[in-house]
C-alpha cells in the first residue's frame, strides 16, 4: 500500500482541470494507455503575452497520476510559457507534498506533456523534442529521456531509475542498459564537477559532493569485495567514516581509508583529511 499525502488524496478525489479544452491553442500527448499511464494537456495560451489562461487534463493512470496531473495544471495556469516551462517534475512532487518513491513516473509524465504542449504551441515537432534511442522496449523509453531525469533528479540506482521513467520495470531485459547509461552520466559529472573551477565549496556544498563521491565512485568498488564504507560525519575538512562488511576486519583497512581520500582530495578539495571512526586513517 502507497503512503499518500493529505494534499495528494484531496486532488485524486477532487481533481482540479479535468477535462479537453475546445480549439485549444496547445496540445501535449504523453504515455501510452498499453503501458499503463497517459496524459493529455490542452492549453489555451493569450498570444500577446504568452499567458496561460487555461489548463485542463485528462489523464488514464493511477491515484498518483491524477494528483500529479491536477497539480500541473494548477501550477501552470495564469504563468507564461517561459515562466511554466521552468517547472521540474520535483515541483509537482512538492506541491502534493510528496509522491510515493514508485510514483515519481506520475511527476515525470506530467514534466513531459507541458515540455510536449509548450514544444506544440512553438511549432516545434515532437521528434526534435524527445529523440534519442528507445532502450525499454516494454515502456517505450528512450536514452535521452533517462539520461535527463538522471541528471534533473540526481537518480543513482536502476531502481529509481524505474520508479521515475517505468524502464526496467517490465521484462528487464534493458537493465544492463540502464546501468551503462548511469554509468556515463555520472562519469560526465564528476570529471564536471572535477574540472569546474575552484568556486569556494560551501559546508552544505562540501558535504554533498563527498556523499555523491562515496556513492558513485567508492562504495561500488568496496561492495564488489563484500566491503562497504559509510560516511558519519563531515567536521571541517575531517571526513570521517566507518568501514563496513569485509572492509572492518581487513588488514588493509588503513589502505582502504588513504584511497578514500585520495579520491575525495583529488575530486572534492585538497584539504580534505578522511579518518575512520574506528581509528583508521
Ligand atoms: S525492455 Fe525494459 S523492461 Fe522490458
Amino acid at each position: 500500500m502507497w503512503e499518500y499525502t493529505e494534499k495528494l488524496k484531496e486532488l485524486f478525489l477532487n481533481p482540479k482541470n479535468v477535462g479537453e479544452i475546445e480549439n485549444p491553442d496547445a496540445v501535449g500527448e504523453v504515455g501510452n494507455i498499453v503501458c499503463g499511464d497517459a496524459l493529455k494537456l490542452t492549453l489555451k495560451i493569450d498570444k500577446e503575452t504568452g499567458k496561460i489562461l487555461d489548463a485542463k487534463f485528462q489523464t488514464f493512470g493511477c491515484a498518483s497520476a491524477i494528483a500529479s496531473s491536477s497539480a500541473l495544471t494548477e501550477l501552470i495556469k495564469g504563468k507564461t510559457i517561459d515562466e511554466a516551462i521552468k517547472i521540474k517534475n520535483q515541483d509537482i512532487a512538492e506541491y502534493l507534498g510528496g509522491l510515493p518513491p514508485e510514483k515519481m513516473h506520475c511527476s515525470v509524465m506530467g514534466r513531459e506533456a507541458l515540455e510536449v504542449a509548450i514544444a506544440d504551441y512553438k511549432g516545434i515537432k515532437i521528434e526534435e523534442l524527445i529523440g534519442g534511442k528507445v532502450i525499454c522496449k516494454c515502456f517505450d523509453v528512450t536514452d535521452e529521456k533517462i539520461k535527463k531525469v538522471i541528471r534533473e533528479n540526481r537518480l543513482t540506482t536502476v531502481e529509481q531509475v524505474t520508479n521515475y521513467t517505468k524502464a526496467g520495470g517490465g521484462c528487464g531485459s534493458c537493465i544492463p542498459d540502464i546501468e551503462n547509461i548511469l554509468k556515463e552520466v555520472w562519469a560526465e559529472r564528476i570529471i564536471e564537477e572535477a574540472i569546474r573551477p575552484k568556486e569556494r565549496l560551501t559546508n552544505i556544498k562540501k558535504i554533498a559532493l563527498i556523499q555523491e563521491i562515496l556513492e558513485r565512485e567508492i562504495r561500488p568498488r568496496l561492495q564488489a569485495d563484500g566491503g562497504d564504507v559509510e560516511l558519519i560525519d563531515v567536521d571541517g575538512n575531517r571526513v570521517i567514516v566507518a568501514l563496513r562488511g569485509m572492509c572492518t576486519e581487513c588488514v588493509m583497512a588503513n589502505v582502504t581509508v588513504k584511497n578514500i581520500e585520495k579520491k575525495l582530495k583529488e575530486l572534492v578539495t585538497e584539504d580534505l583529511m578522511v579518518v575512520s571512526e574506528g581509528g583508521q586513517g
